[in-house]
């Protein structure tokens, strides 16, 4: 069986992606994820609350700018200064031969622009932009939002020349009409979806905790419906990401058309030993079903070739 893939022109061995996170916060976590057979590693996020810490300026207010920055930052002991940093990505691509995605999580424009082109500098392979606008004001209007982000990875492709993949969460009413947008802007990538902080309340103490930050299975639904929509609409590249904690799930997000599938809660619970089997069982899938290599299966069922699954969101079809 062939694994091999790629992802915004990156070769892959394989489709197998671990996702930004505090697996990926580390040199040594990164060796010990490709060691353990990761196809691709998208690097823990630096925060732009980080970089604006660093360059002295004011704290942004985060609960204006990410809300999921702060928990992050606290559950992983976050992190490393910006220029840290940098050093963790040059010693990551120095380390191990497959691509490295760097990431940055960012909102308004002018605290990363330097630091993404820092990043190219020291050889990241590619670059996710982990942009997470959140709707807290009704004056806000969605076009405004969506003009905000596009205008960002606009920016990005401006200040660097390597791949950008840009990583976004469910909430958008036309996806596919922002994806040619974001493409139209630059990128080459998108990450569907990003799984945000989840806020939770404890009724006892009537206050604010933190949601469980792993995932769950079921989470992949609206994922698999969306990467199936989305991919072949443009040559952008898919990255699939939540819910996906096993072969079953990377199958179904490469037959919807994903080009790579990001791991991140299944590796927190099984250790990153879960990779092997989960590429063992998808090579035991495709002899079964008599495909060779990925492209042999990819997108089969994805909306351009079975657009009719995907028209209604409550047909009985779908059910069936
Ligand atoms: C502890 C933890 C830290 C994370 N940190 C980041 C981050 O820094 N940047 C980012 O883009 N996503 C981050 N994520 C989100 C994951 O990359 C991933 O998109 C999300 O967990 C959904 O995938 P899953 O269902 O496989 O867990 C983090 C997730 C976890 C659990």
């Amino acid at each position: 069986m062939d694994l091999s893939t790629s992802f915004m022109g990156l070769r892959m061995p394989n489709p197998l992606v671990v996702s930004s996170s505090g697996l990926s916060a580390s040199v040594e976590g990164v060796k010990k994820a490709v060691e353990a057979g990761a196809g691709a590693v998208v690097l823990k996020s630096l925060f732009e609350e980080d970089i604006a810490a660093a360059v002295g300026r004011t704290k942004p207010e985060i609960s204006e700018s990410h809300p999921e920055a702060e928990s992050y930052l606290q559950q992983m002991g976050m992190l490393l200064e910006p220029d840290e940093y940098l050093s963790f990505v040059e010693s990551s691509v120095q380390l191990v031969d497959v691509p490295i995605i760097a990431s940055l999580n960012c909102y308004s424009a002018n605290w990363w622009v330097d630091y993404a082109r820092r990043i190219e500098k020291v050889g990241a392979n590619a670059i996710e932009l982990n942009i997470a606008p959140l709707a807290t004001n009704p004056e806000m209007e969605s076009a405004q939002l969506e003009d905000d982000l596009v205008a960002l990875v606009e920016l990005a492709r401006k200040v660097v020349k390597i791949p950008i993949a840009v990583k976004i969460g469910q909430h958008f009413s036309a996806l596919p009409q922002l994806a040619v947008r974001l493409h139209q802007a630059g990128a080459d990538g998108l990450t569907l979806f990003n799984r945000y902080y989840r806020l939770d309340i404890d009724i006892e103490k009537v206050e604010f905790i933190s949601g469980n930050f792993l995932s769950v299975q079921e989470e992949f639904a609206p994922v698999l419906r969306w990467i199936g929509i989305v991919s072949n609409l443009t040559s952008l590249d898919i990255a699939a990401s939540t819910g996906i904690h096993g072969a079953p799930n990377v199958i179904k997000a490469l037959l919807a058309g994903s080009d790579s599938v990001q791991l991140c809660s299944v590796l927190y619970r099984e250790g990153l030993g879960a990779m092997a089997a989960i590429k063992k069982n998808l090579e035991t899938w495709m002899e079964m079903h008599n495909y060779s290599t990925i492209s042999d299966f990819h997108g089969l069922l994805s909306f351009k070739k079975r657009g009719d699954y995907y028209h209604r969101l409550q047909y009985v079809k779908a059910l069936k």
